[in-house]
């Protein structure tokens, strides 16, 4: 990795000049090893946000955002989408190579063997409001695994990093299926093995005891595919929380736990959700007609008003998967007869409008994934407040491959920043009666 070039740092303060090396990946921009920094010059670097900072070394996943390209171990998502499902996305993100027909098989008996939970997990679910939202749920039942399976605090063991890695994906399925039929007041469904990953993750969401469920295999294959968009985005907010939480040795459950919770906030996996309200909002205040006015709102900054679904801390060009997802919304809306749905033709306005607005192409504002599978998601019947939910079930093949790929590197340590400190300097305790 450690190129013959170097970087040399000069300072204005008489602070002697330090020589740093600069690091090669296969792809992507060099890096500055500034590790002996601190060491050698009494200094930290400044970078909030991670603005140009890389956090670690990682062969998963590889994003050019000025290209709009987005590779799962080396493989274009483009290619991924239309030729493999979930569970071979799932085999390739965490052992580093698509399964072959037999290691496919197993994999999938693997899996679909954990997807029940402990059925002490429904009275967990119970001691929740029943209008909590289900990812306040799925963050407390993904962290209480930790409780159930104990042996996972020996992070260490490849035994127990590869059973975790098989329990996370099978069960959390079934924890936001859970959340949601406890929220509707309506039994929990026990999973089918025989059915598909996605097809298993329908029946335990929409189907009931009294009648028989067959998922529709248009629908199905379009929730594979929102699986399949959103299972790895390398280095993003809730990643970076799982790596950091996990870097203390902490359970995979718990670290988990702490990216769904990441997740959850509006300016990452939240923005579906908020794109879906934005559209119904707009739809609702006059729809169409009313688009031109709600772009000047979101151009004017005092507004506080933003075109969710749009733009990307990486994606300064199309988000490749906002592209699949367009296509999927078709088929999705075609299928079910609803072409003519109106969120859909405002969502296709407010994009049109956009990419030809300066404010837009000025700033690269291009729509990112959620501008569409907020619609395709509830054209399936996923209710708004399950959508983050959903990224969490995808997004959980990425941290647990993101932090296993942490606990096997020889330079794995505890994550701990460092900061500017602008508090007060010393001082002394008054008694409180002479305060
Ligand atoms: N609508 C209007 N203006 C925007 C938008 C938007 N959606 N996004 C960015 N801008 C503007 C900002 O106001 C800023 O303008 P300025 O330079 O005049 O001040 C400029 O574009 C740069 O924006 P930043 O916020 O600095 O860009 P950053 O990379 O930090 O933010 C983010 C990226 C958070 C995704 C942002 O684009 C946003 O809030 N988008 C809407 C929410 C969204 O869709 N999030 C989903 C992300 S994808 C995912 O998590 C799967």
């Amino acid at each position: 990795m450690t190129t013959e070039h170097k970087a040399t740092m000069s300072f204005s303060d008489g602070t002697p000049s330090v020589e740093f090396p600069i690091l090669t990946g296969t792809i992507g921009p060099d890096v500055i090893d500034i590790r002996k920094l601190y060491g050698q010059a009494g200094k930290f670097t400044y970078d909030t946000g991670f603005l140009s900072t890389a956090s670690c070394n990682s062969s998963i996943t590889y994003i050019d955002g000025d290209k709009g390209q987005l590779l799962y171990r080396g493989y274009p998502i483009e290619q991924l989408a239309v030729h493999c499902d979930f569970l071979e996305t799932c085999y390739l993100i965490y052992y580093g190579e698509l399964p072959t027909p037999a290691q496919y098989q197993d994999f999938q008996s693997l899996v679909m063997h954990h997807t029940m939970v402990h059925e002490q997990m429904q009275f967990a679910v119970r001691g929740f409001r029943r209008d909590s939202h289900p990812m306040a749920i799925l963050a407390s039942l993904s962290g209480s695994m930790a409780a159930f399976y104990p042996d996972s605090l020996d992070i260490n063991s490849p035994e127990q990093q590869d059973i975790s890695f098989v329990r996370l994906i099978a069960k959390m399925p079934t924890l936001a299926a859970m959340a949601y039929k406890y929220s509707i007041g309506q039994p929990y469904m026990y999973p089918q093995n025989h059915l598909s990953y996605a097809g298993n993750f329908m029946h335990m969401m929409f189907a009931t005891p009294c009648e028989k469920y067959e998922p529709n295999p248009v629908l199905e294959r379009a929730l594979d595919r929102i699986l399949i968009l959103h299972a790895d985005h390398e280095q993003n907010a809730s990643t970076s929380t799982v790596r950091l939480c996990g870097s203390s040795g902490t359970s995979p459950f718990s670290a988990i736990a702490a990216g769904v919770a990441c997740l959850w906030g509006p300016a990452h996996g939240g923005a579906n959700q908020a794109c879906l309200e934005m559209l119904e909002e707009i739809q609702a205040n006059g729809g169409l007609e009313k688009v031109g006015e709600f772009m000047e709102r979101v151009k004017d900054k005092n507004s506080g008003a933003r075109l969710m679904g749009f733009g990307h801390r990486v994606y300064k060009n199309f988000d490749p998967r906002a592209k699949l997802m367009q296509e999927t919304c078709r088929e999705v809306l075609a299928e079910l007869g609803l072409e003519n749905d109106p969120l859909f033709k405002l969502a296709m306005a407010l994009e049109k409008i956009a990419l030809e607005d300066d404010y837009f192409v000025q700033r690269k504002l291009y729509p990112n994934v959620d501008f569409y599978s907020g619609i395709v998601q509830r054209a399936l019947g996923i209710p708004v407040n399950m959508f983050t939910c959903i990224f969490a079930v995808a997004r959980t093949i990425g941290w647990v491959s993101q932090w296993k790929e942490m606990i096997v590197d020889p330079e794995y340590k505890i994550g701990r920043p460092r900061q500017l400190y602008t508090g007060l300097t010393e001082r002394p305790v008054k008694p409180l009666e002479s305060r």
